[in-house]
């Protein structure tokens, strides 16, 4: 898809080149981090799994994957209320485990994961996010790897969505304000 032709998009934020640059970074400082040992990726659904699997192919170690999905209902009326919809299909007890979203924005999404996934005793905890939105933080949380901080602005592609549409977009692109 080419942006000219999507109207609602003002302008490309990260082209695909760069979001592999990037990926390709943070990804051999994950393979420097956790040389010689097993990683397991846990990937949030559905923002992050384009974000996870490219990731994963830049990791140059044994790395193992895991799905959970988050429930947004009732969000917007409970600001910061979050639930488990979809749970792991495995225990990640005693592993090393890296968290991978595709974006940060309140904080309030990855404190209770990361809260959650602590009580399952893995033997280290790590999160990994695509974008990073500081402006919006609410809850302030340690991000052991970001690609990218973006500003307050509202973004699609490379699997964030607006109204469930974009995510396929091999880049990163802002929406124009009135949408
Ligand atoms: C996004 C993103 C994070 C969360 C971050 O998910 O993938 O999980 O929001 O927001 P927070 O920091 O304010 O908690 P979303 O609810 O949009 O679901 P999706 O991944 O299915 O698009």
């Amino acid at each position: 898809m080419n942006p000219p032709h999507i109207a609602c998009i003002e302008r490309v934020l990260f082209t695909r080149e760069q979001i592999l640059q990037r990926i390709k970074e943070v990804g051999a400082q994950i393979t420097e981090k956790y040389r010689g040992k097993e990683l397991k990726l846990i990937g949030v659904l559905k923002g992050s799994i384009f974000f996870l699997t490219t990731l994963a192919q830049h990791i140059d170690i044994p790395v193992k994957i895991d799905l959970l999905a988050i429930s947004s209902f009732g969000r917007s009326a409970t600001p910061g209320f979050v639930r488990i919809a979809k749970d792991l299909d495995d225990s990640i007890e005693t592993e090393h485990i890296l968290l991978v979203e595709d974006i940060v924005d309140t904080g309030f999404t990855t404190r209770y994961l990361l809260q959650n996934l602590a009580g399952r005793g893995p033997q280290s905890l790590g999160i990994c996010t695509l974008l990073d939105r500081t402006s919006r933080r609410i809850v302030q949380i340690p991000i052991d790897y970001r690609c990218f901080e973006i500003d307050d602005r509202f973004v699609v592609g490379f699997g964030l969505d607006y109204k469930q549409l974009y995510r396929n977009l091999d880049y990163v692109a802002v929406m124009a304000p009135d949408n």
